[in-house]
């Protein structure tokens, strides 16, 4: 007898091509209005799947999890963090975590480059005023921002971003210095021209931009804080491109407020959408809404992995992009 199709829940709109190769394989629910679920939605999605398929917009925590009865058997995340996801909870429960790795690096490396390069520059100043229509012609003393070439950008996270990151940092002059979990191996420093800091305080302190690069873990919420914000050059810039809770929002924007930093590119938030009114008032910062990974490419290799992830699953095999405990 054929074995019976896994049920697949998505929760949101994959690209088409995505969700055309899930239906031939699996038996596809999609969420075609597109509307994120609320937690009601959410729960019954679990209950309904053998496979549910996530986006970060979905907290997937011990309470759904608890609600999802015994069919759920793999959460295949469509992307690569997964702080949204309770995995240890998870896996106590027999269910197997997978996400999107490797596929978003260079694009989010290419945002990180622009927001560094747009901060340092004044990029968003400079635009704003042409906009207004209130430019009068050039002037020695208008828009002046920071040489990049020659600076040093402090690398908060050296994996696949961060190390993307470095790459093209150091095609721009800059000099690399990081501060990982793990000191990189010697021919990635060799290559990356890159200096690591054991101590996070003394690099930010010596940094003239920062890019943040680390996944959200309990050990990295706020690891950015108002103590270690306060530690950074006054003309010194930060950006974000991973997640908004490694830095202290509300910190983050009293200083640059207090103009005690010169400069932020966020395109991740501490709380999501919701973002510190006060922050996008700011001349001084530049807000993207968490696009660094939008490209139509990686959108279709993530899709691509998830494929995989439960194809390989289905077949009785370790699917390639398991979540671990230990990654957390
Ligand atoms: C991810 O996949 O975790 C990214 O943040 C999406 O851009």
């Amino acid at each position: 007898m054929p074995k019976s199709k896994l049920r697949v829940v998505l929760t949101r709109k994959l690209p088409d091509a995505v969700e055309n190769r899930l239906g031939e394989l699996f038996d596809v629910e999609g969420n075609a209005a597109d509307q994120p679920f609320n937690r009601d939605q959410l729960a019954s999605a679990a209950r309904r799947a053998d496979v549910l398929v996530p986006t970060l917009n979905d907290t997937i925590d011990a309470a759904i999890l608890a609600q999802a009865g015994d069919r759920l058997r793999l959460i295949a995340n469509y992307g690569s963090g997964f702080d949204h996801i309770d995995v240890q909870t998870a896996r106590q429960r027999g269910i197997i975590v997978t996400n999107t790795p490797d596929v978003l690096a260079e694009d989010t490396a290419d945002i990180a480059m622009t927001l560094i390069l747009a901060v340092m520059r004044r990029v968003r100043e400079g635009s704003l005023h042409m906009q207004s229509g209130d430019w009068t012609g050039w002037s020695p003393q208008a828009f002046q921002g920071r040489r990049v070439g020659g600076k040093r950008l402090g690398i908060l996270g050296m994996g696949r971003v961060g190390q993307a990151v470095a790459r093209r940092a150091l095609a721009f002059g800059m000099e690399i210095h990081y501060h990982n979990r793990k000191r990189l191996r010697v021919e990635t420093e060799t290559e990356l021209l890159a200096t690591y800091w054991q101590s996070l305080d003394q690099m930010v302190s010596r940094m003239d931009a920062l890019s943040v690069n680390c996944p959200h873990t309990p050990s990295t919420f706020h690891l950015m804080n108002a103590r270690r914000l306060r530690l950074m050059k006054p003309t010194s810039v930060i950006v974000n491109t991973s997640r908004g809770e490694v830095i202290d929002e509300n910190a983050l924007t009293r200083m640059l407020r207090a103009g005690e930093l010169a400069g932020a590119g966020l395109d991740v938030f501490e709380h999501g959408a919701e973002v510190n009114p006060r922050l996008r008032g700011l001349p001084n910062v530049l807000l993207l809404p968490h696009m660094a990974s939008a490209t139509n490419e990686a959108r279709h290799e993530m899709g691509e992995k998830v494929i995989i992830n439960i194809k390989t699953f289905d077949d009785g095999h370790r699917p390639p992009d398991l979540v671990v405990p230990s990654m957390l």
